[in-house]
């Protein structure tokens, strides 16, 4: 009886630590899907974000990762299964893009709120 529980218990931890919650699982495939996380270039909150600042000509110029939480599901979705220069091609099925646009959008309805 005593090894039956030495047996099951590393199994019960092991299962209970894979449950994680719709969000948590999304904001973690945003920050570690198959390749470099999207953050690196649109920002924790997928605000956007400055990647680099280059001279061309002896002009400043900002290479820019867009800002993607303002635009539809349909744009989203088409944007991540299309060839784009400068970012990664990541094959991600339509789950993993439907959890990573409700990441982008977890905080909408909050600030909805506030703005009235
Ligand atoms: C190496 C930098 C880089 C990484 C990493 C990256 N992107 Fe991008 N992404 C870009 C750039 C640059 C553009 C703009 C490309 C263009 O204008 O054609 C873009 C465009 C987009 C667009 C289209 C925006 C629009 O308004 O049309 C979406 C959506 C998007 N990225 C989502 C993501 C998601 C989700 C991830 C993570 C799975 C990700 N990107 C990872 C650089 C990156």
């Amino acid at each position: 009886m005593k090894y039956l529980l030495f047996l099951i218990l590393p199994i019960l931890v092991w299962a209970s630590s894979d449950f994680i919650s719709p969000q948590e699982y999304a904001a973690q495939l945003y920050k570690n899907p198959r390749g470099i996380g999207c953050q690196h270039c649109h920002g924790e909150n997928g605000n956007g974000k400055i990647i680099a600042k280059y001279k061309h000509k002896n002009i400043e110029k900002e290479f820019i990762g867009a800002k993607i939480n303002n635009i539809s599901y349909s744009e989203f979705h088409r944007a991540l299964n299309r060839r784009k220069k400068a970012m990664p091609r990541y094959f991600l099925t339509d789950k993993e893009v439907q959890a990573l646009y409700l990441h982008l959008h977890k905080n909408d309805k909050a600030k909805k709120k506030n703005a009235k």
